[in-house]
């Protein structure tokens, strides 16, 4: 469990200046260029012979992005890390470089959907399969894992949100070998930092918390120096998905005010996630902060989370009446967002997780922004009511 002191170094952290000494401006440049020229054919030789390290492209490297990449590294307490351009491109290109044809990798069940739908067509065309465990059940992980080429896991998941032991995982994993991944999007290295617990690779969608303001898409991936290495060399360069300069810039700027942000989704989202456990249009709210207390190493939680209504509450009537939730399928920026798992259901293009992992039909997915929880709820309540009268 974190004390005040490390949540307030993290702020001091994702608040720092960013030392680049360009005009004494306090915040970096953006070094919006593709190329970087040599002073002399000598330099050009010794860079490509690997003797120094400097920018010649900004697919490998740009300043810009760099700050972002050494940033997030220190915030997840990682060696390095690498910037994409979705977090998807960090995603694939951090399982393309661990597996090879013939491979088997584990999965957590409910994990986010387009993971699964990578693991379903294009890593089975290159003939790597993907087992699917419950994440909470540690005989049935340590069951999967001999023989694994990697094991994936999002603690909390999408969709349910299911919590896992992941410093119990990844011991697990390092017993039989296995490299361990996660998607740490929901949390945030605020109220989570895996690499600490014995994970080895850490993936964010940079499009959600770490951006903050739904103006960039983007990934990163974090690790030790040997890891981040190899997919910066074996997948990187080939798949291309890198971050670009000025989207680098805007997340450094979300950034500065992520634990802020972060605590301030926290403190909204369990308001109205106990208002809905107490409605009587609701059976289930899926949030890891109504139970007893959190899993280990989760010291706080964020502003996404789903409930389940009971029978007979018209949901697209619901939907249609909010005014300040919008419909909306990202997350984690300012704005707070609502998505029926019924319309999931029926996307056509595609495996489809809300299907195969059951999700049900009744259960929609909140994203609690920064309007503030009171008003919000005003809205959420006023719309629910309507539903259960609009009830055919
Ligand atoms: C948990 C999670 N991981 C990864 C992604 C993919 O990130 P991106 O949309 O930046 O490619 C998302 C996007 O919604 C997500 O919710």
């Amino acid at each position: 469990m974190k004390d005040a002191d490390d949540l307030f170094d993290l702020a001091s952290l994702a608040v720092a200046h960013d030392e680049t000494n360009a005009f004494d401006a306090v915040v970096p440049p953006i070094v919006q260029t593709s190329l970087f020229t040599f002073s002399s054919y000598a330099e050009m030789e010794e860079t490509y012979r690997g003797l120094k390290v400097r920018p010649t492209y900004s697919r490998g490297l740009n300043p810009t992005v760099r700050i972002f990449e050494e940033k997030l590294a220190q915030l997840e307490g990682a060696e390095d890390a690498l910037g994409f351009g979705s977090g998807m491109a960090a995603i694939s290109s951090t399982i393309f470089t661990f597996v090879k044809p013939g491979d088997r990798i584990v999965c957590v069940r409910h994990c986010y959907p387009d993971t699964y739908r990578l693991n379903e067509t294009l890593l089975k065309r290159f003939g790597v399969t993907a087992q699917y465990v419950d994440g909470r059940d540690q005989d049935a992980v340590a069951a999967a894992l001999p023989g694994a080429a990697l094991f994936y896991m999002e603690s909390p998941t999408s969709w349910i949100f299911e919590t896992h032991d992941i410093r119990a995982l990844a011991a697990l994993a390092k017993r039989h070998d296995v490299l361990t991944v996660i998607d740490n999007s929901w949390a945030s290295p605020v109220f989570q930092r895996p690499i600490t617990m014995g994970v080895d690779l850490v993936l964010h969608s940079a499009s959600k918390y770490l951006g903050g303001h739904s103006d960039v898409v983007a990934g990163v991936v974090a690790g030790s120096n040997k890891l981040i290495g190899q997919i910066r060399s074996a997948t990187l360069p080939y798949l291309g998905g890198k971050l670009s300069p000025f989207d680098a810039w805007l997340l450094l700027r979300g950034l500065r005010t992520l634990p802020i942000r972060m605590r301030a989704h926290e403190a909204a989202g369990l308001s109205i996630a106990r208002r809905l456990a107490t409605h009587d249009a609701v059976v289930k709210v899926h949030h890891p902060g109504l139970g007893n207390h959190l899993p280990d190493g989760l010291i706080g939680t964020s502003g996404l989370f789903s409930f389940e209504f009971r029978p007979g509450i018209d949901i697209p009537a619901f939907a249609d009446k909010l005014r300040l939730f919008k419909l909306g399928v990202s997350w984690g920026g300012h704005e707070s967002l609502v998505v029926p798992a019924e319309v999931v259901r029926k996307q056509a293009a595609g495996p489809n997780s809300a299907i195969d992992f059951g999700i049900d039909a009744r259960c929609v997915r909140l994203h609690v922004g920064l309007e503030g929880a009171d008003v919000l709820w005003s809205d959420l309540a006023g719309a629910i009511d309507f539903a259960a009268r609009a009830q055919t």
